[in-house]
């Protein structure tokens, strides 16, 4: 077990060092939480959000940042990183443009554009434990209405 956990914690920290190709890490489980500084905290969070938004690798960004119990508060999502991995899975390669990203006091937050059909503008908050994430909120919004977005699509 302390293997395993071992194993888990290096693989955290390894994409952000030797870059994203790492061929052994589908067979390792996911990170289990460990203590962090926040400064290797906020590394680790943009490695994630360079996988999963920019690199757009979601079972590799899952697998490698996100507890598998974690908590998930998008209710059309279910609990845990397997359902997050299956639902967005399903449109996985949408362009999209980071508008804004920040870490703070364990959290993350990244604003996003998705451009589906209809675009959509988001704001998700994942909650890490030490090195590893473990909760997630969102907000979604459509970016298409006047109303509520008079601006154009720069950011
Ligand atoms: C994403 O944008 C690129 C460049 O504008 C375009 O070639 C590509 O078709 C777009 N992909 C999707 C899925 O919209
Ligand atoms: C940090 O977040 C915790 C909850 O996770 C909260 O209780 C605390 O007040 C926050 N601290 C600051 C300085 O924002
Ligand atoms: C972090 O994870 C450890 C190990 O699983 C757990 O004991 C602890 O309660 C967790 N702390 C928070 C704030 O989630």
């Amino acid at each position: 077990m302390k293997f395993l956990l071992y194993l888990g914690a290096l693989t955290a920290t390894l994409p952000s060092v030797l870059g994203s190709e790492d061929t052994s890490r589908k067979a390792i489980p996911a990170c289990p939480p460990r203590p962090a500084t926040p400064e290797e905290q906020e590394r680790i969070f943009h490695a994630f959000t360079n996988e999963f938004y920019v690199q757009k690798n979601i079972p590799e960004a899952f697998d490698n940042y996100v507890w598998i119990d974690y908590i998930q508060h998008n209710p059309s999502i279910g609990q845990g990183r397997d359902a997050a991995v299956a639902a967005l899975s399903k449109n996985p390669k949408v362009n999209n443009t980071i508008v804004h990203q920040t870490f703070t006091n364990n959290t993350g937050f990244v604003h996003h554009y998705e451009f589906t059909t209809p675009p959509i503008k988001i704001m998700d908050a994942y909650r890490m434990n030490g090195s590893c994430i473990v909760e997630h909120w969102d907000v979604i919004a459509s970016l298409t209405l006047a109303e509520i977005d008079p601006t154009p699509l720069s950011s």
